[in-house]
């Protein structure tokens, strides 16, 4: 099989690095409209540059889109329709329009998918597996100040990832939420059912945070996306006074997570995906319900 590449900025290379150390992949070819960047990621992974996309589609068999979210719709829609499947970075598309235009106007039955990626972290199986009745979910995803400017609001920037997480494994049917922030920090609070649902994403935070935490009848369990450890706080057995303060003695359980690394694992399931002709488990229908969460936040915080 070969595999192909399009947009080599800084994740275009970790797909391509994630794709050079895989077994049943022939040839990976790679294209950037800066065909110096191509270059020099093919150097360093053996891989092959091609002049167009065009050229890069006579040759793949699937294609991982890295391009800046404003060039996914249109890039998309030229692999898709040559029926080369296709995996997209998140999110989707800028708009929900955009992502509801491609899904109208791509040939039906290729194989596609969209990399949010956060569903790969094997915590988060574990975790909703776990907390089966959640009566507050909380998650909170904040990066330092950096020089990296995106163009995109902190929703879709960072959030989008825990939005895929709470649409697709704690939501239950109806919802309403209310938010604020600006375009580098948004607070969420999501209610389903009386189930407080928080989510909160920032790009001006002084230390890098990656948690989430579901609190159940008998059990709170926690997660750090980071490190890919979880535990879970048993309510506490015994609470009492001692020298006038109060002492509780929880138990404690660490639960056993095989790590990975997400993107290795969700490039590993779109080439599986693509072998065995089976469908991405992210659809770029369940994509473009993510970006309309998105659209609803900023309304709700006045943007
Ligand atoms: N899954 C994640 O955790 C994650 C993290 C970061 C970024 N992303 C997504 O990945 C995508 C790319 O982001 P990035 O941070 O790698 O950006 P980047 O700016 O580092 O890289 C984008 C690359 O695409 C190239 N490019 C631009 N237009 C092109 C075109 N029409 N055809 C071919 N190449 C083109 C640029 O020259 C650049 O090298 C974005 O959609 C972003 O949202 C996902």
């Amino acid at each position: 099989m070969n595999i192909g590449v399009i947009g080599t900025g800084v994740m275009g290379q970790n797909h391509a690095r994630n794709y050079a150390d895989m077994k049943g992949i022939d040839e990976i070819y790679l294209f950037d409209v800066f065909t110096e960047t191509a270059q020099k990621t093919a150097e360093r992974l053996n891989a092959k540059t091609v002049p167009s996309v065009d050229k890069l589609l006579d040759k793949v068999d699937a294609v991982s889109i890295c391009v800046p979210t404003q060039f996914h719709k249109d890039t998309a829609f030229q692999v898709l329709n040559t029926g080369v499947a296709a995996l997209i970075e998140k999110p989707i598309c800028s708009t929900v329009s955009d992502a509801e235009y491609l899904i109208e106007n791509i040939p039906k039955g290729i194989i596609t998918g969209v990399g949010h990626i956060e569903r790969f972290n094997p915590i988060i199986n574990e975790i909703s597996r776990i907390a089966e009745k959640p009566h507050y979910v909380a998650i909170h995803r904040h990066n330092p100040v950096s020089a990296r400017i995106t163009g995109t609001p902190v929703v879709e920037d960072l959030m989008i990832h825990d939005i895929d997480i709470v649409l697709n494994k704690f939501i239950k049917g109806d919802y309403s939420l209310s938010a604020c922030g600006t375009d580098d920090v948004m607070g969420v609070l999501i209610n389903n059912n009386n189930t407080p649902i928080y989510l909160s994403a920032s790009r001006k935070a002084s230390k890098k945070i990656r948690s989430i935490s579901v609190e159940t009848e008998n059990f709170t369990i926690e997660g750090d996306f980071m490190t890919q450890e979880v535990y879970i706080y048993r309510k506490a057995g015994v609470y009492h006074a001692e020298n006038m303060r109060y002492v509780q003695e929880n138990v404690v359980e660490k639960v056993m997570v095989t790590k990975v690394e997400p993107l290795k694992l969700e490039l590993q399931t779109f080439l599986d995906c693509v072998k065995n002709k089976i469908q991405f488990p992210i659809t770029l229908e369940q994509a473009t319900e993510n970006l309309k969460l998105c659209e609803k936040i900023h309304k709700a915080a006045g943007a």
